[in-house]
């Protein structure tokens, strides 16, 4: 019997010491020291052993249960450190190897404008208020002294959204200016910049959604000359400070007197070419003195306050400021065209 248990102890230390899995090491001890393992069968056979045999060979096998343990133990150590040395040597990670450049984006054309806009206007005292692009007719037309049967309210011009009428798409920001004039009280500065829609098909000038900025501003005192001062400004701080500004008179419906304003033609000076059609002037926005009907309508006393306003297509402007001969352009998100801005 101690010749078997020393046969054990040495066949399974061997056995123990080649195992490369904790897996494998644990079916070991199972067929070593497990309930019905070949140790706990020899012990069993004790009982056949005499008095004086019994202690050393119960001794023995103490040792030999031990040393297993013992070894299993170590080598179960030795196992769990050599896989987390390899999971660790696995995920290293190189930080030497050059990274991958992200492709950073930046502003569309229609972005720079506006917000060079923006900044002009903000600098002068100006807030920016935002509303509603499904608008009532009312606010579109009517309160912008625009009554019912004028050629501008043309189911053929506007995308309503009711049958009666009563709903549309604004065709213009301008709604914006009761909007602001119901809402607050004199002295009132604002930019109101934002998407309008129009019943026009796609073409190299044209886009049934587009953008305008309109401006406002209410205050005791306000004349044309307010208008002229304001508008020629901004368009040199947009165009460069030689920009030279035309206003002529012209009709809007909320807006007594009307003009538009043109800026001179860029690339011949006035004297007429391509690019300005022979005409050496550029239409560049429509502006005027608000209507009395329109400030009485939305409260505001006559008597006392006054005010002047402005309306620009902002794809116009940006056409002209960086030379695009194309609106399509400017929607189409061609990432060709985007990369030269
Ligand atoms: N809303 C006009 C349009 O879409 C532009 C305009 C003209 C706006 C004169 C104004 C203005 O505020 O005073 O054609």
């Amino acid at each position: 019997m101690k010749q078997q248990l020393e046969t054990i102890r040495q066949s399974a230390l061997a056995a123990i010491e080649r195992t490369a899995q904790l897996k494998e090491l644990d079916d070991l001890r199972v067929r070593y020291l497990g309930k019905k393992g070949e140790l706990t069968a020899l012990l069993k056979q004790m009982g056949g052993l005499s008095p004086e045999e019994r202690p050393v060979i119960g001794q023995l096998a103490n040792e030999v249960r031990e040393a297993l343990a013992n070894a299993i133990a170590v080598q179960s150590k030795r196992l769990e450190e050599a896989a987390l040395n390899a999971r660790l040597a696995s995920e290293t990670l190189d930080v030497t190897i050059p990274g991958k450049k992200p492709q950073l984006g930046h502003k569309h054309p229609m972005s720079i404008v506006l917000d060079e806009l923006k900044d002009v206007f903000l600098g002068m005292g100006f807030q920016i208020a935002e509303g509603p692009e499904i608008e009532m007719a009312s606010y579109n037309f009517t309160k912008l002294n625009t009554e019912e049967g004028h050629p501008a309210r043309d189911w053929q011009d506007t995308f309503y959204l009711r049958e009666d009428s009563s709903l549309l798409l604004r065709t213009q920001t301008s709604p914006m200016q009761v909007r602001v004039m119901e809402n607050q009280k004199p002295p009132i500065r604002i930019i109101a910049p934002g998407r309008v829609y129009r019943k026009d098909e796609v073409d190299a000038t044209h886009s049934p959604m587009f953008h305008q900025i309109e401006g406002l501003v209410v205050d005791k005192g306000i004349t044309m000359a307010d208008l002229k001062g304001t508008l020629d400004s901004v368009l040199k701080a947009l165009y460069g400070p030689n920009t030279v500004t035309r206003f002529r008179p012209h009709h809007f419906p909320f807006t007594e007197p009307s003009c538009e304003v043109d800026v001179q033609c860029h690339a011949c000076g006035g004297v007429g070419c391509r690019v300005c059609k022979g005409e050496g002037w550029i239409e560049v926005l429509g502006a005027g003195m608000v209507h009395p009907k329109v400030l009485e309508g939305c409260g505001i006393d006559t008597e006392v306050y006054s005010g002047w306003a402005f309306g620009a297509g902002v794809e116009r402007l940006v056409l002209r400021r960086f030379s695009i001969a194309d609106l399509r352009l400017i929607f189409e998100n061609d990432i060709r065209f985007l990369n030269q801005f």
